[in-house]
Parts: C-alpha cells; sequence; structure tokens
C-alpha cells in the first residue's frame, strides 16, 4: 500500500517540527508548502537528509506550488504570521484571515479529501473561516488547540503532582484564548479528579487556581521568553498526535477546535470541545455536561469566538 500523503501549509518554525515529526514517526511521504521561495525545499531536503541517521523512509518535498499538495491525505495548516510579545493571538487576525482564503482555496482544488488541522491564529475563528473558504465537509476540517492547551496543563500538573506526565489526563475546553477552560473536575492524576486531590491534601486550592491560570497564559509566556515568534514544539507534537489519530483510525477522545451543531449549547460554530478522531476525521463530539460555574466560563469563552467569527464578517463579506 502507498505511504499516506501529508501536506504541510506554512514551513515556518511549526511547519519544520511538523514535518521532522511526521519523519521520524514514519507517518507518510510529506509535501511542505509556502510562499517563500527556497523555505520549504531547504527544509525538506535537511529533513530527508537526517534519514540515513535516523532510518526513517519517505520522501520529502519542498514546494511553491499548490498542485504538489494534490491528494493529500492530510493537511496541516500553520501559514500565516505568529504573535510578538505584547500581542493578542486576536491581533493576527486581519492578516491571517487574507492567508486562510487562499489556503482554502488551495486545498479545495487540490486536496478536497483530506484531513485537514488548522493551526494558525486566532485559531478558532481561522479554522472556522478555513472551512467555508475550503468547502469541505465540517467533520473534516478542525482545529488543534485543546490538546496543546491541555498538555500544557498536564505539564504544569505533573510537576505540581510529582509524578510521570503520562499519568495525568486533563481536558482544555472553549476558545484557544484568554478565556479557555481548563476544566478541573474533568483533570485527573492516576484517574483521581483535582478536587479530590485538593480535598486530600496532596496541592491547595491556590496552587491549582496558579496553574489553571499558568495555563491560560502559556501561549503567551513562550511568546514572552522566545521574543521573536510563537511556540512549536508542543503545538507540532499536538498536530501530529491528532494527524496520527486520523491516519491510523485511532479513534482518540481529544479536545479540539470541532464544528459544533447544537453539542454543549453550541450552534454552528467552531470551539474546542471533546471529540473522537478516527479514519472519520471528527467522528463524534462528546456532548459533556458541564456544572453551572464551568458553563458560565464556557459561555464567556464562546462569546469571544463569536466576536472573532463576526469580526471575518466584517473584513470578508463573502464569509456572511
Ligand atoms: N501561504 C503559505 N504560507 C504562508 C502564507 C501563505 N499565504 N503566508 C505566510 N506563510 C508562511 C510564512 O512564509 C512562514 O514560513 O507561513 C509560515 C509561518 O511560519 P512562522 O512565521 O515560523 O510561524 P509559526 O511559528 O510556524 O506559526 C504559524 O501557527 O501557532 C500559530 O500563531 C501561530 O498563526 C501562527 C501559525
Amino acid at each position: 500500500m502507498a505511504r499516506p500523503k501529508i501536506a504541510l501549509i506554512g514551513a515556518g518554525q511549526i511547519g519544520g517540527t511538523l514535518a521532522h515529526l511526521a519523519a521520524i514517526k514514519e507517518l507518510g511521504d510529506v509535501v511542505m508548502f509556502d510562499i517563500s521561495e527556497g523555505t520549504p525545499q531547504g527544509k525538506a531536503l535537511d529533513i530527508a537528509e537526517s534519514g540515513p541517521s535516523e532510518g526513517f523512509d519517505g520522501s520529502f518535498k519542498g514546494t511553491n506550488d499548490y498542485a504538489d499538495i494534490a491528494d493529500a491525505d492530510v493537511c496541516i495548516v500553520t501559514a500565516g504570521v505568529p504573535r510578538k510579545p505584547g500581542m493578542s493571538r486576536d491581533d493576527l487576525l486581519g492578516i491571517n484571515l487574507k492567508v486562510m482564503k487562499s489556503v482554502g482555496e488551495g486545498i479545495k482544488a487540490h486536496a478536497p479529501n483530506a484531513f485537514v488541522i488548522c493551526i494558525t491564529n486566532p485559531l478558532d475563528a481561522m479554522v472556522w473561516a478555513l472551512q467555508k473558504f475550503s468547502g469541505l465537509p465540517a467533520n473534516k476540517v478542525v482545529g488543534m488547540a485543546g490538546v496543546l492547551d491541555s498538555a500544557r496543563f498536564r505539564h504544569f500538573l505533573s510537576v505540581e503532582f510529582g509524578v510521570s506526565m503520562r499519568d495525568v489526563t486533563a481536558f482544555v475546553l472553549g476558545g484557544h484564548g484568554d478565556t479557555m477552560v481548563p476544566s478541573v473536575r474533568y483533570s485527573t492524576v492516576g484517574g483521581i479528579p483535582l478536587p479530590d486531590l485538593v480535598e486530600m491534601g496532596w496541592t491547595s486550592q491556590e496552587k491549582l487556581d496558579a496553574i489553571v491560570q499558568r495555563t491560560r497564559d502559556g501561549g503567551a509566556e513562550i511568546v514572552g521568553l522566545l521574543k521573536t515568534g510563537s511556540a512549536f514544539y508542543a503545538p507540532a507534537t499536538s498536530a501530529i498526535e491528532m494527524a496520527e489519530a486520523y491516519l491510523k483510525d485511532q479513534k482518540r477522545l481529544l479536545p479540539c477546535a470541532a464544528y459544533c451543531d447544537g453539542e454543549l449549547g453550541v450552534k454552528d460554530m467552531y470551539v474546542g470541545v471533546p471529540t473522537i478522531i478516527g479514519a472519520g476525521g471528527i467522528e463524534k463530539v462528546v456532548d459533556i455536561k458541564l456544572n453551572k460555574e464551568e458553563q458560565v466560563m464556557f459561555d464567556k469563552s464562546v462569546d469571544a469566538v463569536k466576536g472573532l467569527v463576526e469580526a471575518c464578517k466584517g473584513i470578508d463579506p463573502s464569509l456572511a
């Protein structure tokens, strides 16, 4: 059987890391597309040349021509600009919306059967626009945010409790912004919910609250340290986890920015919710019940995303 074809739209910091991870994990042949001439070609060749030492097979191609992504099985989109210190993800909206239009048209023309994972920020609005511009079915277009935000939450919790990150499960719902909702009730250490761990005296409510806030600010913390761009190792790893779930029909239950048609009370928009990813793309949005306090936070987050979607419609009337 031929190897799956993975198209990476955007060959910057995240794009390059995606290609390297896809190579090491032997997920398929990789095509890197970018408007910058030489960048995707150089990165693809560099990664191919790491193959003999690492011991992977696969073909790696860089291109500036959308025709080369023809019939890709998976497209991962990072095209656009990242934020700099002092910027919020929302500040990127105007520039990146135009990028989503050209990317959507490229995917529509050349890879209409792909599973599309969007990473470009502001994430929830960009994946919504990308689905509209590409015209692909909503279950085949998804945004990567929840896996990353949950990974950050899991990392901070594992340090606090002094246990392996593998034994920490955590859920972050809502929009990928300041209003995201790290769910304390649905997050566990070795299966023990976080509120129980506070009751047991293993940590304090104050420490837990600080971890929740650090999770919300996780992206900004890295932007502040790097100064020249935003995070790329963990975002790329998170998207590869989603791509692998699709390619291997793993039926993973992962929080993603998925199209909601009434689930969790959200209608006709993309926001971070628990999903099941398998060969059918987003096979299910898991309609979990939120308590009153969680619902208030989630609704606030949904409202923030709605505001961004309205701003997109204002900039590009074809989306209205
Ligand atoms: N089509 C294709 N590629 C484009 C386009 C376009 N219209 N516009 C810009 N690009 C490319 C740039 O040439 C660059 O190589 O997108 C790439 C973006 O890479 P970086 O600037 O390194 O950004 P990165 O850190 O990879 O983040 C990309 O993901 O997490 C989000 O906020 C982040 O929106 C940003 C995106």
